[in-house]
């Protein structure tokens, strides 16, 4: 991996960045990065596989590079020939080996819970830790399951990061039912029942993201997939198989495309096209919740890439009003939400998010963070139990607030994307988080006419 592609320092300064209505609507037609769930597990099943996997598209954000970090200090071969393009050689499924230092996983979520589940039926010990905000995440949603292998942690209190995991040498297979909807614990226990004799089944009551069933079927991988009442589903992963190199196709991330989505959306007169962006069912929450806000989002030329169904997706600006949306939809919108209130104060009438418990241990409580945010702002907002209510009224919100991002980059870009409707510009305390899954956010923006002032 170059230099230049290893995740920022930590100890550099905060980059304070404000944002201001431009004087002219967005227009222009772009591209965002690749989806960042389908590239840590392009990465991880590539590492595990047998041969060399070319993986196109891939994004190149800090979140995905700690990942690349942590799978290259464990064995795997990995290069990138070009932008985007990078070649993994896999060290076969069982093959990881001990990493000679801590696995830092910097903020990301995915790639620590994720991770744990491979470790955890490997027959090496780890170290993992992580940036404050990642360190601050509970883990017990995966240490309790990835015991049950036979695998054995340490943690800090409150089964936080940093921990230890000495994977166990001979894994038994479990069955497991997540007790809140989480794609992270799902394909946490389906990558350890990989390299499990047997079969390991979870159970999600509710659906959420399948990237990894896709995947890992992509690579040659024996899954069982059954529907279950009311949405849900019981997954069966034969363990031990011949996981084979094959080559990956990333598409444009939608909760990327969300924020340019919704820029256009709320600056008058607007038109943008996001080019080729995943539209999986299991990942569209946001898109269905727009539409039923009255915006104006056109499907163009959709298609079938990489095994994901994408789509251009044009976006005109127009009058949104408020809605309801339901908490089954919070799976399939769940990092959405933050911009979704973004859209909702710009609308008039009362939007309510219902059933947001989960945002509570996101990269930062997201909860309070939209809410906190929005109402200095000037919107009016309130938090009811686990529901998020706005009231708009179809006016640009005042704006004029200084907005903590907390290492939260879905906090700093839909406030940035607020500034460009609100009377006052918004100003953020730190851009920096933004490059854990959007790096060239503020350029592309400008592209379109958002008129940031680049980040030095
Ligand atoms: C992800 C799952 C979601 C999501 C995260 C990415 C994944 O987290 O918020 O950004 O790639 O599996 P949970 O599993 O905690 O819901």
């Amino acid at each position: 991996m170059p230099d230049d592609m290893i995740s920022h320092s930590p100890t550099s300064a905060p980059a304070p960045l404000a944002g201001v209505r431009p004087k002219t609507p967005l227009a222009g037609s772009i591209r965002v990065p690749g989806d960042k769930s389908i590239s840590h597990r392009a990465l991880m099943l590539g590492a595990l596989a047998v041969g060399r996997t070319e993986i196109t598209g891939l994004l190149e954000g800090e979140d995905v590079l700690c990942t690349a970090s942590a799978l290259r200090a464990m064995g795997a071969g990995i290069e990138r020939p070009g932008e985007g393009r990078w070649r993994v050689d896999g060290v076969g499924l069982g093959g990881l080996g001990e990493a000679p230092d801590m696995l830092d996983l910097g903020n990301s979520g995915t790639a620590a819970r994720v991770l744990l589940g491979i470790l955890a039926t490997h027959p090496i010990t780890s170290f993992v830790t992580g940036d404050a905000s990642l360190r601050s995440r509970p883990m017990g949603r995966v240490t309790g399951p990835l015991s049950r292998f036979g695998a054995r942690f340490t943690t800090r209190e409150g089964d936080r990061l940093p921990l230890a995991v000495s994977g166990a040498a001979s894994p038994v297979p479990i069955e497991h039912t997540l007790p809140v909807p989480s794609a992270q614990v799902k394909s946490a226990v389906l990558l350890a029942g990989l390299n499990t004799p047997g079969e390991t089944t979870v159970i999600e009551p509710q659906a959420t993201r399948d990237h990894t069933e896709r995947m890992l079927g992509h690579f040659g991988a024996t899954l069982r997939v059954e529907p279950m009442e009311r949405g849900g589903r019981r997954i069966t992963i034969v363990g031990q198989p011949e996981l084979k190199a094959a080559p990956v196709v990333v598409p444009a991330d939608i909760s990327s495309a969300a924020f340019v989505i919704v820029a256009a959306l709320i600056v008058p007169g607007s038109e943008v096209t996001v080019e080729g962006v995943g539209l999986n069912p299991s990942r569209t929450g946001l898109l269905a919740s727009l539409r039923e806000m009255g915006a104006d989002i056109a499907y163009l030329d959709e298609r079938i890439e990489g095994g994901e169904p994408v789509a251009d997706l044009r976006v005109r600006a127009g009058t949104l009003h408020g809605a309801d949306i339901p908490p089954e939809r919070a799976p399939s919108m769940i990092d959405e939400y933050p911009i979704l209130a973004v859209a909702a104060s710009c609308a008039r009438g009362r939007t309510v998010m219902r059933g947001l418990a989960e945002l509570r241990v996101k990269e930062s409580d997201r909860l309070t963070g939209i809410a906190t945010g929005l109402a200095a702002c000037g919107v009016k907002v309130s938090v009811e139990g686990d529901d998020l209510i706005v009231d708009g009224d179809g006016r640009a919100p005042a704006g004029g607030a200084l907005i903590e991002t907390r290492l939260d980059h879905r906090i700093a870009m839909p406030f940035l994307v607020m500034a460009l409707a609100t009377k006052s510009p918004v100003r953020i305390d730190d851009a920096r988080p933004i490059a854990t899954s959007f790096p060239g956010f503020v350029p592309l923006m400008n592209r379109l006419g958002a008129g940031f002032p680049e980040i030095g």
